[in-house]
């Protein structure tokens, strides 16, 4: 299973390198099967998320071929099935982008609901609106999604709640439709302007990614193109909070500094110091940070990914703070396994109130989803003694190098199976 042992105490100093986001590459490769030629992506992070993707294509009848780790040429032309095997989708959240691209493509898809972090319910009703709309018939049999359509035509989509793997998916699907889709109520996340862009170099026509009304015209053929995966803000966002957890002076480098503007201003907000340069950010931080109260919410709102790094360097802030989860239902389990370390932090429904101690112990912990297990991490970098973080195979689904990256960083961190 594999564990991280950490010896804390250590001050973050020098520069970090991000890699590319996960969240747009697990939904630019799903889009390769939209393409009608060869699609070469860069800049893909080498994590397990990003190798499911790839298996699920090779799995579909896609050749694939690794230029380097972080660089893939995808052929789509001999893809053969619209059916995505249950055990490869039930690994990953993302699987559930088959459906919108399977369904692009052949208007017919079969996809089992998808796996992921577990933290609380995770529908896919917002999905399944716009496939209807867009004149699929949906049903659910035997553990699988089934979504098929005679033709795709263009449709207006008003989510009900702000939902980027819905607005993604709904997307996907009606890039190739006859006529003109609106998604009203749209997520804005960059990774949603991410698949635009690389949707619009292949030939779609998508305008108002970004915004909360997001209008395709449907195109007959897309091209094979070159594209290169934009930094992934919220690895970026993690290594912030991780220098500022141990006073450190760190520069993130290859990152997009505006999409971590609610990050840097909460940051700075709490006793940072944030300079932002045209690829890359300096955090230099305080002994201690203040206290203060976080909401996360869609984009360009405090990201929700970015709650449990967040509350775990609130939890030896100098006061009392406050952490609303405003996007999931059930998003502090891993408060418990911060409370063995020393924190004080009560959770009540959707609020964390967390009274600043001086520092965290080190402890034996476990991490329970990709994010959790980062502020989990975080926690040991900033404790007094040793830590020993359990289950980081969550950690590594979305976090490239992490130890590798840390150790370069100053910290006293190991990888033992
Ligand atoms: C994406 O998940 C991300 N995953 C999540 O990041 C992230 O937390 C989330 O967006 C919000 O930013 C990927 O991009 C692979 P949603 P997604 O649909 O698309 C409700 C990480 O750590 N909802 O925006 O599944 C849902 O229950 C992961 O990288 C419905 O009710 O999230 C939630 O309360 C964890 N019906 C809210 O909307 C639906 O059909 C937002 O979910 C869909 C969603």
């Amino acid at each position: 299973m594999g564990k991280f042992v950490i010896n804390g105490g250590n001050r973050l100093n020098g520069t970090v390198k991000i890699s590319g986001a996960k969240n747009a590459a697990v939904a630019l490769l799903p889009a390769v099967l939209l393409s009608d030629g060869v699609c070469r992506i860069e800049n893909i992070p080498a994590i397990s998320d990003t190798a499911m993707a790839v298996s699920i294509l090779q799995s579909l009848g896609a050749d694939v071929k690794y230029i380097d780790k972080h660089t893939v040429e995808i052929d789509p032309r001999r893809v053969n099935s619209f059916t995505v095997a249950k055990e490869l989708s039930e690994k990953m959240r993302a699987s559930s982008y088959f459906l919108g691209a399977l369904l692009g493509r052949f208007c017919h898809a079969r996809v089992a609901p998808p796996g992921g972090c577990d933290f609380g319910v995770r529908p896919i009703d917002q999905h399944i609106k716009g496939f209807q709309a867009l004149g699929a018939n949906v049903t659910i049999e035997s553990g699988q999604v089934d979504a098929k359509a005679e033709h795709l035509t263009g449709a207006a989509v008003y989510l009900d709640k702000v939902s980027v793997g819905a607005t993604i998916n709904i997307m996907l699907a009606a890039v190739k439709a006859r006529g003109l889709t609106v998604i009203d109520h749209a997520a804005r996340e960059p990774h949603i302007v991410d698949l635009a862009n690389f949707l619009n170099s292949m030939g779609a026509q998508i305008m108002g990614a970004g915004t909360d009304v997001i209008k395709i015209h449907g195109v007959e053929h897309l091209y094979g193109v070159s594209y290169s995966v934009i930094p992934d803000q919220i690895e970026a966002g993690t290594y912030m909070v991780a220098a500022a957890m141990t006073g450190g002076c760190v520069t993130i480098d290859n990152v997009i500094p505006k999409h971590l503007e609610s990050i840097s201003a909460k940051l700075c907000e709490i006793g940072a110091v944030v300079e932002e340069f045209d690829e890359s950010v300096k955090i230099t931080a305080p002994n201690t940070v203040k206290s203060g109260i976080v909401n996360t919410m869609p984009h360009p709102g405090f990201p929700t990914d970015m709650q449990p790094q967040i509350t775990a360097l609130l939890s030896v802030a100098d006061g009392t703070s406050f952490v609303n989860e405003n996007v999931w239902d059930n998003r502090f389990q891993y408060v418990d396994q911060l409370n063995l370390m020393g924190s004080d932090i009560q959770v009540d429904g959707k609020v964390a109130i967390i009274k600043g101690v001086r520092n965290l112990e080190g402890h034996e912990v476990k991490s329970t989803d990709l994010r959790a297990g980062a502020a989990l991490v975080i926690a040991g970098l900033g404790a007094k003694g040793t830590t020993v973080v359990d289950n980081v195979k969550y950690i590594e689904r979305g976090y490239e190098n992490i130890v590798e990256k840390l150790t370069l960083l100053g910290a006293d961190i190991k990888r033992i199976d």
